[in-house]
C-alpha cells in the first residue's frame, strides 16, 4: 500500500497540472512535477530505512529465541520504543522471565529430591504401571547390585531379581493397595530387608508403584535376642526353683527323714536360693547398665591399691582351688576413673580365671600403660582356655562354653555381659586372647590415665 503512495502523488501532481492547464506555462508544470518527484523519492528512502530496521529487529528476536533454546533464559531482547516489534519483544521478555522463575523452582525441587533420595537410609525406586524403573536412588542400586544409572528404563525383573518383591509390586499395581515383604538378599544371607510397596497413580493411567527398602537386620536380631533373653531368664529361674520346690516338698512330706539328710536338703535349698538371688542381682545390674542410667565417675584411682584389694578379696577362693594370684603394676600409677566399676570388672575377670583354671595354675593381675592416656588392666590365667569359635560369643548374656560345668560352679553366664557393659560405661574396650588347654588373657583398656605422665616410662614390658 505504502509503495503505491509515490505513484499516487505523481499521478495527483500530473492531474493538478492538467487541471491548472499549466500546459500553457510549461515551467510551472515542471516545477510542480519536480517537487512531487522529490517528495516521492524521500518517502521511498524512508520506507527502505524502516524495512531495514524491522528486519534487524526480527533478527534480534530470532537470536534471543536461539539463546533461550540454548538454555540462556536470562537473556533479554530490547528494541527501540517506536519499533512496532517492541511490544512483542516486551511480551517475549516477560515469558522468558516467567520461564526462568519456573525453571529455578524446578531445579530447586529437583535438587531437594536428589538430596532426600541420596540421604535416605534405604533404597527408593519408582516403577511405572508396566513395572519399568523410572527413578532409583543410589542405595537401591547398591542393594540390587546394578551399576549407577543402569536400572533406569529397565523392567523390575532385570533389576530386582527377587520373586517376592516382584510379586508384591504386581499385587500392588493390580489392586492399588500397599504391600510389604521381607527379603534376604542371597549372597549376604545375614541381611534382612523390609520392602514396602506403595501404589501411585501412573501418568499413563492405572497404578505404578514406589518401592522403599529398609534394613531390618539389627532390629530383627534385637527382637530375637530379646525373646531369647526372656526364654533364658525363665529357664535360669526355673531350674533353681524346681530344685527348691522339690526339696521343700520332700522335707515337708517325709517328716521322719534322718537329720543329716534333712540338713543336706536344706543346704541345697539354701544354695539354690542364693543362686536365684545372685541371678536377680546380675539381671538388675545388667538392666541398669543397659538403660545408661549409670555414669562413670572420674576420681583419682590408685591402680595398685585396686588390684591389691581385688586379689585379697579372691585370695581365699583361689587358694581353695589350688591357685596362686600374682599382682604387678607400675609404681604410683593413678588414673581418673571409677574405682567401683573397675573393681566390678576385675572381680568378674579374676573370678572367671579362678573358676576355669585347674588346681596348680597361676593367675596374673597386672596394670600397664601401653599407649598414652590409657591404662590397661590385664588378667591372665593358665586355665582351660576358650575354643576360638566361642570367643566372639562369651560376652553374650547367658552364654557359657560348657553349660554344665558353669552351672555346677554356680555361674549364671551373665558375668562377662556385665563386664562388657561396664567397660562401655567407662568408655573403654576389652579384648581376649585364649588358647584351649593353655590359658586366657583378658585385657581391658580404660581411658583416664596415668595422672602422672612419668608413670608411662615406668610401665613394665608385657
Ligand atoms: N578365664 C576363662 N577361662 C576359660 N573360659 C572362660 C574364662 N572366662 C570366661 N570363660 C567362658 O565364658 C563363659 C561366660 O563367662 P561369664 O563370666 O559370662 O559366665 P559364667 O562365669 O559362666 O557365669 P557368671 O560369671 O555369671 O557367674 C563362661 O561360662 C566360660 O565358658
Ligand atoms: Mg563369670
Amino acid at each position: 500500500m505504502d509503495r503505491l503512495l509515490p505513484l499516487g502523488l505523481a499521478g495527483g501532481a500530473a492531474a493538478v497540472a492538467a487541471l491548472m492547464d499549466l500546459g500553457a506555462n510549461p515551467v510551472w508544470a515542471w516545477v510542480v512535477v519536480a517537487l512531487v518527484a522529490v517528495a516521492a523519492l524521500r518517502h521511498v528512502g524512508r520506507e527502505r530505512a524502516r524495512e531495514r530496521a524491522q528486519s534487524d529487529s526480527v533478527d534480534q528476536l530470532y537470536e534471543t529465541v536461539d539463546r533461550w533454546a540454548a538454555g540462556h533464559l536470562d537473556s533479554r531482547v530490547y528494541l527501540d520504543t517506536d519499533d512496532p516489534l517492541d511490544a512483542i519483544a516486551h511480551g517475549m521478555n516477560r515469558v522468558a522471565e516467567a520461564l526462568e522463575h519456573r525453571t529455578e523452582d524446578l531445579v530447586r525441587d529437583r535438587d531437594r529430591l536428589d538430596a532426600i533420595l541420596a540421604n535416605m537410609q534405604g533404597g527408593f525406586v519408582i516403577f511405572d504401571r508396566a513395572l519399568y524403573v523410572t527413578l532409583i536412588n543410589r542405595q537401591a542400586e547398591e542393594l540390587f547390585m546394578v551399576a549407577p544409572g543402569e536400572a533406569l528404563g529397565r523392567h523390575v525383573l532385570e533389576v530386582v531379581r527377587a520373586t517376592a518383591i516382584e510379586g508384591a509390586l504386581q499385587r500392588a499395581t493390580l489392586s492399588g493397595r500397599p504391600e510389604s515383604v521381607e527379603w534376604a538378599p542371597n549372597p549376604r544371607e545375614d541381611l534382612l530387608i523390609e520392602c514396602s510397596v506403595a501404589p501411585v497413580r501412573d501418568p499413563g493411567g492405572g497404578w505404578g508403584a514406589i518401592l522403599m527398602t529398609r534394613d531390618v537386620t539389627a532390629q530383627r536380631r534385637l527382637e530375637r535376642m530379646r525373646s531369647d533373653f526372656v526364654a533364658n531368664v525363665s529357664h535360669e529361674l526355673q531350674t533353681p526353683l524346681t530344685t527348691i520346690i522339690g526339696f521343700a516338698e520332700t522335707l515337708s512330706d517325709a517328716r521322719d527323714l534322718p537329720p543329716e539328710q534333712a540338713a543336706r536338703f536344706i543346704g541345697l535349698i539354701h544354695d539354690e536360693a542364693r543362686r536365684l538371688s545372685r541371678l536377680v542381682d546380675d539381671l538388675l545390674a545388667l538392666s541398669r547398665l543397659e538403660h545408661h542410667s549409670l555414669i562413670a565417675r572420674r576420681d583419682p584411682v590408685a591402680v595398685g591399691d585396686l588390684l591389691g584389694a581385688v586379689a585379697l578379696q579372691l585370695q581365699g577362693r583361689a587358694a581353695a582351688g589350688g591357685l596362686t594370684i600374682h599382682v604387678s603394676h607400675p609404681e604410683h600409677l593413678t588414673m581418673a576413673s571409677d574405682a567401683d566399676l573397675l573393681r566390678e570388672v576385675l572381680l568378674n575377670l579374676v573370678s572367671n580365671s579362678i573358676q576355669y583354671t585347674p588346681p596348680g595354675g597361676r593367675i596374673e593381675v597386672s596394670a600397664a600403660v601401653l599407649e598414652p592416656h590409657v591404662v590397661s588392666l590385664i588378667v591372665r590365667d593358665t586355665g582351660i582356655g576358650i575354643p576360638p569359635d566361642d570367643v566372639p560369643r562369651i560376652f553374650e548374656r547367658f552364654y557359657r562354653v560348657d553349660r554344665a560345668r558353669s552351672r555346677q560352679s554356680g555361674g549364671t553366664g551373665l558375668g562377662l555381659a556385665i563386664v562388657k557393659h561396664v567397660v562401655e560405661v567407662l568408655h573403654g574396650s576389652i579384648r581376649v586372647e585364649s588358647t584351649p588347654g593353655q590359658g586366657s588373657t583378658f585385657q581391658v583398656d580404660v581411658p583416664g590415665g596415668p595422672l602422672d605422665p612419668d608413670v608411662m616410662e615406668a610401665a613394665p614390658p608385657t
